[in-house]
């Protein structure tokens, strides 16, 4: 399988805005993109949901659930919203379906779900998954107060499992970075001994203004 999987310091920390621009990228070189996320909470709320973002960006004509098999309304962490919906997240389930996706393109960018430590249940946590499907993992963090500590953590629990840390991303980058911002990134690269890129902040409606982000060779 080649692709990248993209997790977060967190959630809410560009982990979607950064899936989606590297999968634009790919699909962008000719490559057949496929997007995946495990599960996708919150659709009570409003906005374009994970799913639909990706596959915009992807440019893919893959179905809701080919996409993210289990959708929830909530905006809890997806065990808990898939216990309330009385809808278990089965793990083999989530994996063939990753597989499945990844089989019909060249390319497939997986969305993990809040961080590496989420469980999707209270036995099978977001980094068992990655694990799994065993792609290069892509780390999204802020560029602010903060970020050292909760990047080099992500990294560690990336590679406690020997999941390979490939880049991390600071998103959204300032177009004017403030020496704070700036010694952030030199501290993940140094002391995460990472690759380290940015990512300004994008206008989601016009894919064609983003920048080109390919993690991979
Ligand atoms: N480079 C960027 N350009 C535009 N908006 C950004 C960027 N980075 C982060 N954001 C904003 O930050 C917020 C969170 O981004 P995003 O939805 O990608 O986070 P997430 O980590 O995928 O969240 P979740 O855990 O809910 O999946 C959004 O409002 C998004 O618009
Ligand atoms: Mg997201």
């Amino acid at each position: 399988m080649r692709g990248v999987f993209v997790t977060g310091t967190g959630t809410e920390v560009g982990k979607t805005v950064l899936a989606a621009a590297i999968a634009r990228s790919v699909a962008a070189t000719g490559a057949r993109v496929a997007v995946f996320k495990p599960a996708v909470s919150g659709l009570d709320q409003d906005g374009e949901p994970d799913h639909a973002l990706l596959r915009r960006a992807a440019g893919s004509t893959q179905s809701d659930d080919e996409v993210a098999p289990y959708r929830f309304g909530p905006p809890v962490s997806p065990h808990l919203a898939a216990e309330l919906a009385g809808d278990p997240i089965d793990p083999e389930h989530v994996v063939a379906s990753a597989h499945a996706a990844a089989d019909r393109a060249d390319f497939l960018v997986c969305e993990g779900v809040g961080g590496l430590l989420v469980p999707l249940t209270l036995g099978y946590l977001v980094r068992d998954f990655a694990r799994e499907l065993g792609l290069p993992v892509v780390i999204a963090a802020a560029p602010g107060l903060g970020t050292i500590n909760h990047t080099l953590l992500t990294i560690e629990a990336a590679r406690a499992v020997g999941l390979e840390a490939k880049l991390v991303v600071l998103t959204p980058w300032p177009d004017d970075p403030s020496a704070v911002e700036r010694s952030n990134r030199n501290a993940i690269e140094q002391l995460g001994e990472v690759p380290t890129a940015v990512l300004q902040r994008l206008d989601l409606g016009a894919t064609d203004s983003w920048p080109t982000l390919l993690p991979v060779g």
